[in-house]
């Protein structure tokens, strides 16, 4: 009955945060940062990069920028910032029809106006010479300390990746015998401790390491993203959250060699809607609690989406040895095609050999899946909980799966130290699920957050 009351309590909380917040998102997002957004009313462009009467347009040309793919920009570029840096709802410009070449960059805006808008409709490049990354940046471009930032366009973030993924995928190739780039491997675009971060329309590719970062921020919009890179481009994750509250990622298409969306610790009220993954690693909530580190997670919604040719579909993973929280996760109508395993949970996670196993544990509760159907190649259901402190409260429903080849033998849905209950009949059957609580009682980490 508690039960029972929790999820209908928690259902209520979803479906009133996923109606006010996507059936009538608009509104949402303007409710939610009108303070911020009021006086930004979008200017309209010439193709010269002047709007009627306005000076606070920053065309990275005026700044002797040339965009002809070959010449360094960096400078340009951050005179253009430094003078849009000035101007509260001031815009960037970087025009279409040309490639600017840009080195490491971080836009900072600890002394900046708000507001400030990057027009990306041109194309932006990344230098492939080792000189160029010292020994190894964590990053290509960065935006960090703002209130208020968009980045919006039709133009394109190209990390032209492949002399990065040669050096770690080819070592032994003599094609890339004289590739020196550094082993740290930068992400192509991140934002650090800002507030109201919009990205809209841009395509991100071939980055190096990770597409599109965010860590530390509050009221994340993105949508209309597309990220590209190839299936077996090593560690390129779409889009990776740490540390941010509030976040919407919304109708966009990320195809990659990792995770399409890895949702790290201390993330909260993260909504994924109408996503397309694929080829990629699908969706993952961590992996968490790496060498004993306490991870808090909480409010994740998935829906919408679909995952074509993924490793994975929708995942939570986490390490032996961690401590604190993964609670109130929905999956929701999520469309599957040729996917390996489509809903995973992995406590026992462990990327670099043989990790033992521990008594503490990152704890999970509260994880719905719902509406899970389409085609699968390995496993339709690998539920793997801690043996210190086991799953609670995990619900099944609607799920629908069927292996890609009809009628070969595949695994059967495999649960260990699952506790909670199927809501509605599944295919397959899922009769792995423990009901009601475990006896064990909750060990050196006790699941607090
Ligand atoms: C850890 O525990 C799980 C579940 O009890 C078991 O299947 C697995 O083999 C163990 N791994 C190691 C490295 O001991």
């Amino acid at each position: 009955m508690r039960k029972e009351l929790s999820l209908r309590s928690f259902s209520s909380f979803f479906l009133i945060s996923v109606f006010l917040c996507f059936s009538s998102f608009d509104s949402c997002n303007a409710r939610k940062s009108k303070h911020l957004k009021e006086n930004r009313s979008p200017p309209s462009y010439t193709t010269e990069g002047h709007v009627g009467g306005s000076s606070t347009i920053f065309n990275v040309l005026d700044f002797n920028a040339k965009g002809d793919g070959t010449t360094d920009n960096t400078k340009a570029f951050l005179d253009a910032w430094t003078n849009a840096c000035k101007v509260a709802g001031s815009t960037v410009l970087v025009p279409s029809g040309s490639t600017f070449l840009v080195g490491p960059i971080s836009f900072s805006g600890p002394n900046c106006q708000p507001n400030i808008i990057f027009q990306l409709d041109g194309t932006i490049i990344a230098p492939t010479g080792a000189g160029q990354w010292g020994s190894g940046l964590l990053q290509w471009l960065e935006f960090t300390k703002l209130k208020g930032i968009t980045i919006r366009g039709g133009g394109v973030i190209d990390g032209r990746g492949n002399v990065w993924w040669a050096r770690s995928e080819l070592d032994d190739s003599q094609i890339y015998a004289d590739s020196k780039m550094p082993s740290t491997k930068p992400t192509a675009l991140r934002f650090y401790g800002s507030s109201d971060v919009t990205v809209t329309g841009i395509t991100i590719r071939n980055s190096p390491q990770c597409h599109l970062k965010f860590d530390s921020c509050t009221g994340v919009q993105v949508s209309g993203v597309t990220v590209s890179s190839p299936g077996d481009s090593p560690h390129t994750d779409g889009i990776h959250l740490q540390n941010s509250q509030d976040v919407s990622i919304l109708g966009s298409n990320i195809a990659c060699g990792d995770d399409c969306v890895s949702i790290q610790t201390g993330c909260s009220n993260v909504n994924i809607r109408n996503v397309h993954c694929g080829p990629g690693h699908g969706i993952s909530i961590g992996g968490l609690g790496k060498d004993d580190t306490k991870a808090c997670v909480s409010g994740i919604t998935v829906r919408d989406s679909v995952m074509h040719n993924t490793l994975n579909g929708v995942r939570i993973k986490t390490w032996q040895g961690g401590s604190g929280l993964v609670q109130d996760v929905l999956f929701s109508n999520i469309q599957v095609s040729e996917v390996e395993s489509p809903i995973v949970i992995d406590q026992f996670y462990c990327d670099q050999g043989k990790c033992n196993n521990q008594s503490a544990a990152v704890a999970l509760s509260n994880i719905h899946f719902e509406k899970i159907t389409g085609t699968y190649t390995v496993n339709p259901v690998h539920l793997a909980c801690s043996d210190a402190l086991p799953c609670t409260g995990i619900t099944l429903s609607a799920i629908q799966l069927q292996p890609l080849q009809e009628g070969r033998t595949m695994s059967s849905p495999y649960c260990w130290q699952t506790y909670g209950e199927l809501l509605s009949p599944n295919s397959p059957p899922i009769n792995c699920l423990r009901t009601g609580k475990p006896s064990i009682s909750q060990g050196p980490s006790d699941g607090s957050c």
